[in-house]
């Protein structure tokens, strides 16, 4: 059964039992400030879980997008991805634990086929200090179930999972763990779910691969929750009854939910028996593509760049830019990590990327139309970024080698160095960990964070005193802009300011310097010093300047670099100000050294000086001895 029909059939599964089937939603949640990406099917229903009517009725099912960016690291080996897609059924105060259990059993044993023998369950021990009961209605529904299938199932406390591989799995089918392992909440246990938020005891299946001998590292004995890859967990039902009160107690909802979510991915694998997650349907052709195109295969970077390429062409589908901080980021990271595995550990040649996105989309055009419709920009962001990467990767690879030429075997490549090459050549932590590895040699990850938090508050003071405080570019460089047209006009006026003051200086000379700026959708507002009123034929001339560069249709771009190497290219700055260690030079012309305008800012600016249309010097006037103001407008 290929994983589309797996999809499929679990849909219809649900849709023959009375639930109304839902898209899924986009993988940036709305309205939902815990995470960055939805990471589970619950996240976009949670008010329904919370007693609000869902148009579709009190039944749903769905197949949702998700990606769990904290799991980045675990890629790699047979069974972690980014992105998955959850198979997920809701029921919002209408049925409960009679009709969930035997429902997802029916379809994993008499549907998708599995062999019941292989079939493992978890249920919740119980809290004593929250008052919440262990779960035994679910364990006499499991047993019932087991029983029709001939096999008589015991029911084991383990608890912790140290008492767990402690003890094994003592014959058992069904086992009881705590609250560690069988209570759900979007914050995790009890203890750490912030009041107001729902949770429950949950049970979980999990599937055995016999193939798959334990592994003692992970503990003297196996058991469902062990993690050396003999059981894998491919569904879990949440039954959500509870909600935590402001004072750390816990009372019941008004209404009795299930929340199922189970790992489309999984279960194929699971229906293969195969433990590989990388041989299901959907990925395979992935992987064999990347072995056939590699100069030196290595298992480990084809399921990296099989699952980043997969991730990243999702996160662009749903509206994602690479970018250096949060979601943008993580998409950086994932493109840059596919790249630095395919181009530089095993030598993919050719339109590798270009034509593997191809074929994820196309295995994706039934199940999400969307990724063909957004085909042109997928392949443009992507490519736009691997180039990116590609260019400063010469770089950073020679300054790399300096560094750890410098750091003696075993030891560490300091916080400062490592952001350096993030700084000035775009390497992600991650990067330069995995390089470091190949040398034996480590990444101080404590000081590295520390510049980052550094950097961070620096580029924040410099913003806010840069952009005055009406605007709608504030902050840390980031823009206030609600919606794609705001951030149009306040990105053209942005480049549209740069232009005026080199015009101004131009004409009236480099006396003329920064005071202050303020960006809206109307206008923008700039403050420099000059001695006296400018003339009308001053300002037609700057007016014209303006234009003119605007004509030229210059390239608009940035460098990184060094505070010292990006003073001596004559950008502007604030001279007040406190810079960062590496600042980003913005500069208009086809050359740092040949630009119209070059200054220290943060962006954003269009590509192309022409998209700033006609700009126009609305008003001249003092605002203080020295100090002028001119307001300026751009027509499109
Ligand atoms: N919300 C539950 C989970 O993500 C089903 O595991």
């Amino acid at each position: 059964m290929s994983t589309h029909e797996i999809r499929k059939k679990y849909l219809e599964f649900f849709k023959k039992r009375g639930h109304t089937v839902i898209p899924s939603s986009s993988l940036l949640p709305e309205g939902d400030v815990t995470t960055l990406f939805t990471g589970s099917g619950m996240q976009p229903l949670i008010k329904y879980l919370l007693g609000e009517a869902h148009p579709g009725g009190k039944r749903l099912t769905d197949a949702q997008k998700c990606v769990r960016a904290e799991d980045i690291d675990e890629v790699g080996d047979n069974r972690h991805t980014t992105f998955f897609e959850m198979l997920g059924n809701w029921s919002f105060g209408d049925y409960f634990k009679e009709e969930q259990l035997p429902w997802f059993f029916e379809f994993l044993t008499d549907e998708v086929d599995l062999d019941p023998q292989k079939v493992y369950v978890t249920v919740f021990a119980g809290d004593t200090e929250r008052q919440i009961p262990r779960d035994e209605e679910s364990v006499a529904i499991w047993k019932a179930l087991f029983a029709k299938k001939g096999i008589t199932a015991e029911a084991v406390v383990l608890d912790t999972e140290q008492r767990a591989s402690e003890k094994g799995m003592q014959g058992g089918r069904i086992f009881y763990y705590g609250v560690k392992k069988n209570w759900w909440s979007r914050a995790g246990t009890p203890e750490n779910m912030p009041p107001r938020e729902p949770g429950g005891p949950d049970s979980e299946v999990f599937y055995e691969f016999t193939s798959v001998p334990h592994d003692p590292a992970f503990g003297a004995h196996c058991h469902p929750n062990c993690d050396c890859g003999r059981f894998v967990e491919i569904g879990n039902s949440v039954f959500m009854e509870y909600r935590k009160n402001e004072d750390g107690s816990f009372s019941k909802l008004a209404q009795r939910n299930v929340d199922f979510g189970g790992g489309l991915e999984r279960i194929a694998a699971a229906s293969l028996d195969d433990p590989d997650i990388f041989n299901i349907d959907i990925l395979k052709p992935l992987i064999l593509a990347i072995r056939a195109a590699a100069v030196r295969p290595h298992i480990r970077s084809e399921r990296i760049i099989t699952d980043h390429i997969r991730a990243s062409i999702f996160l662009i589908g749903d509206g994602v830019i690479p970018s250096n901080k949060e979601r943008g980021y993580l998409l950086r990271r994932l493109i840059r990590r596919a790249v630095m595995h395919g181009q530089y550990l095993i030598g993919l040649e050719g339109d590798f990327w270009g034509s593997t996105i191809d074929v994820v989309i196309d295995s994706y055009t039934h199940a999400y139309p969307e990724l063909s419709e957004k085909r042109v920009l997928i392949r443009e962001v992507f490519m736009k970024e691997q180039a990116a990467f590609a260019r400063t990767y010469e770089s950073g690879i020679k300054e790399f080698e300096k560094i750890a030429a410098e750091t003696k075997p075993g030891g560490v490549i300091s916080g400062a160095d490592t952001f350096l090459l993030l700084a000035t050549h775009g390497f992600p932590i991650e990067l330069t960990e995995e390089l470091a590895a190949q040398k034996g040699i480590g990444v101080d990850k404590e000081s590295f964070a520390r510049e980052v938090a550094h950097h961070r508050e620096l580029s924040r003071a410099g913003q806010e005193k840069k952009f005055g405080g009406h605007g709608l570019l504030l902050d840390t460089g980031e823009l206030k802009a609600r919606n794609e047209e705001e951030l149009k006009k306040v990105t053209r006026l942005h480049t549209a300011t740069h232009l005026l003051q080199a015009a101004l200086r131009n004409v009236l000379g480099n006396e003329v310097g920064q005071k202050g700026s303020d960006i809206t959708t109307e206008r923008t507002r700039f403050d420099f010093t000059f001695p006296r009123k400018l003339t009308k034929e001053e300002i037609q001339s700057v007016e014209n300047l303006v234009n003119k560069y605007i004509k030229m249709d210059l390239p608009v771009q940035y460098k990184e670099l060094p505070k010292e190497e990006a003073v001596k290219t004559g950008a502007l700055y604030f001279f007040k100000e406190k810079y960062p260690e590496v600042v980003k030079v913005y500069y208009a012309g086809h050359s740092l050294e040949d630009a119209v305008s070059k200054e220290f800012c943060g962006g954003p600016h269009v590509a192309h000086t022409r998209e700033v249309g006609v700009f126009k010097i609305a008003k001249e006037e003092a605002v203080a001895a020295g100090v002028r103001r001119i307001r300026g407008v751009i027509e499109p």
